[in-house]
């Protein structure tokens, strides 16, 4: 949530904060806002209210000129959207501007004493009232903004990314971080300071991922210095990206998420890449593999994640208790925090995330940790919070993941959870050698059959049609298909703002049966699987009362074919393949409807791509 954005050095500082702003409108984009040290000294912000677009048509008639400046795309938690709670921050003698993604938990108790001292605070975020705290301290105890930075942040509670300008000191940004994600890149004679790496992948593939607690002080050309709240000073671990600019644009496509979706068949080969060898019969997860006495021994396993990763864990469920024989639990990352769990020293605790920095979930992980679990991560971006916060785990390998309802990251997910599912079944002898190898042999055609499915997105586009006004949906699915229907329902709750509920297609008789009119689509995803002759039966009772069908079903099927009023068939692959091959079909249908909608698919209201707040 909220991205940040910063530069020091001789290039164009405000087309480089921009051009970095968009990378990061995944984060949030209700308001954004620059701060630019200027030729005559003075920091001057401007900042708005709406998307970055709007800042630019804000800024175009201003004065730029600048070496130095920071910005930030907002998504509000304290104070509403609007022009004067939108960032950067000023401290009330403008003598120093601060950027933030977090939340200050104690932000009310600093308030009221900052208050008695005198200050006036202009907007209702919690992010004044560091910017006046700093400068309260820095002018209290006349120190240097570096140490007075330090002597806020021992005040703070809660999570903060920051970074701050001095009017005075046009040569330097003092950057740190808690719980909220930050990365410098080192350039020729130049820095750049960014929520993630991609707003200055063009500029440099030099970087430093800066830890919690540490504090960074970016000084023109000198080398940068990282210390920690006690001053202590922190070595400097420099990355090398693998990322690409191509990667982050939309190579033609009208959206980054039709481009995610169509960039599966790929995505799904590099997840794959290395993992399934000898033709099938062989799966390597280095992750398992160097911790086999840990899955080995498991009791139990604990899978925790939020939102459309929670949806992944659900199928990791089936998947691991299917092959693995072991007893798992889903828990969404929020509740599992706060819900007193039972952890033991046996249990697993495997945490999913596509940003690697839910804040939830890196909550959950530090409480399974402190049980003595042993935790394994599944994400996507490299070196984010999770990978580095768990004993082990996988990346899914899938690229930048950029439109904020998440897909190529749901598929890479089930990908990674399935090629688990096997490596500790191979380990703990659940499946026979033959049964590994009819599953490996398919994964690895997994890739040609999702791009005969994405052969299906001009149907889809027409039936989209069809849908367009309906005001619920349903989505009914049993077994591995359950998961893919609560994650298709989500998808057009996302972009297209229709209610759409998911539900295990027998419970359906417990309730959603009342809704089922000609009104209101039912999606029934329904592929050739142990349950099929069992949805044939929801199939009917839907249709019996009066229901529109949109079924998704194996190619060849007649029976559900004669009922339902539509079908989308796609290529038969073994039961525990098939929510790869039938959630792909469902994102198009919600890509399609939002876009007859108007909707903005991949800027949805109100959503945020990375969640790094509670
Ligand atoms: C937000 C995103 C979702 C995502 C969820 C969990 O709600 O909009 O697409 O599934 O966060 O994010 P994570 O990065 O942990 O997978």
């Amino acid at each position: 949530m909220c991205g940040i954005v910063g530069y020091l050095g001789e290039g164009n500082v405000y087309d480089i904060l921009i051009k970095g702003l968009h990378r990061l409108e995944y984060r949030g984009y209700d308001s954004a806002g620059v701060a630019l040290v200027g030729k005559d000294g003075r920091i001057n912000i401007f900042k708005t209210k709406g998307k970055v677009s709007n800042l630019e048509a804000f800024c175009a008639d201003k004065n730029l000129d600048s070496s130095v400046g920071i910005a930030h795309t907002r998504w509000a938690t304290h104070g509403e959207p609007s022009d004067t709670n939108a960032h950067p921050h000023f401290s009330e003698d403008g003598n120093i501007a601060i950027v933030h993604n977090g939340t200050i938990e104690n932000y009310k108790v600093l308030k009221d004493a900052l208050e008695q001292h005198g200050c006036t605070f202009h907007s209702e975020t919690d992010t004044e009232v560091l910017a006046q705290l700093i400068e309260y301290i820095r002018l209290t105890n006349k120190c240097s903004l570096l140490s007075a930075v330090r002597q806020a942040l021992k005040q703070v509670v809660g999570a903060y990314a920051i970074a701050v300008l001095e009017k005075d000191n046009p040569d330097t940004i003092i950057a740190a971080r808690q719980s909220s994600p930050l990365v410098i890149g080192i350039g020729d004679g130049e820095f750049f300071l960014a929520s993630d790496a991609t707003p200055f992948v063009e500029y440099t593939k030099e970087c430093v991922y800066l830890k919690d607690g540490e504090i960074a002080e970016i000084r023109r050309g000198e080398s940068l210095k990282i210390t920690n709240l006690d001053n202590v000073e922190a070595e400097i671990d420099v990355t090398t990206l693998k990322m690409s600019i191509s990667q982050l644009e939309k190579g033609g496509y009208p959206h980054f998420m039709l481009k995610e979706i169509f960039e599966q068949p790929d995505t799904l080969r590099d997840c794959i890449r290395g993992r399934v060898v000898d033709r099938g019969s062989r799966i390597i997860i280095n992750g398992i593999n160097d911790h086999k006495d840990k899955f080995l021994g498991a009791k139990r396993i604990v899978i925790v994640a939020c939102g459309t990763s929670w949806h992944a864990g659900l199928l990791g469920k089936y998947l691991l208790q299917d092959m693995c024989r072991i007893p798992v639990v889903v828990e969404y990352a929020s509740e599992f925090r706060y819900s007193n769990p039972v952890i033991d020293k046996d249990d697993v605790v495997i945490a999913i995330s596509q940003s690697g920095e839910t804040a939830d979930t890196l909550a959950a992980i530090q409480i399974a940790k402190k049980a003595g679990a042993f935790v394994f991560g599944i994400s996507n971006v490299v070196g984010s919070s999770i990978p580095r916060e768990t004993y082990a785990g996988c990346y899914i390998h899938v690229g930048p993941e950029i439109g904020v309802a998440s897909t190529k990251a749901f598929t890479g997910q089930v990908m990674v959870l399935t090629l688990i599912s096997l490596a500790i079944a191979q380990l703990r002898g659940t499946l026979t050698q033959d049964e590994i190898e009819q599953v490996g042999k398919a994964v690895l055609k997994i890739p040609t059959y999702v791009q005969r499915v994405l052969e299906l997105a001009d149907r889809i586009e027409r039936l989209s049609l069809i849908f367009t006004y309906a005001r619920n949906f349903l989505y009914l699915g049993r077994g591995y298909s359950y998961p893919v229907a609560l994650e298709g329902a989500l998808k057009l709750k996302e972009i297209s703002y229709i209610h759409a509920e998911g539900y295990p297609a027998a419970e359906m008789k417990h309730g959603p049966i009342a809704l089922i009119d000609q009104e209101m689509p039912t999606v029934i995803i329904a592929p050739k699987d142990h349950l099929y002759e069992k949805i044939v039966s929801n199939v009917q009772q839907v249709k019996a009362r009066g229901g529109n069908i949109l079924a998704i079903v194996t190619e060849g099927d007649t029976v559900i074919s004669n009922i339902a009023d539509h079908v989308l068939e796609v290529p038969e692959m073994p039961e525990c393949l098939t929510p790869i091959i039938t959630s792909v079909p469902l994102q198009l249908l919600s890509y399609y409807i939002a876009i007859n909608k108007g909707k903005d698919v991949d800027m949805p209201r109100n959503l945020a791509k990375s969640v790094t707040v509670e």
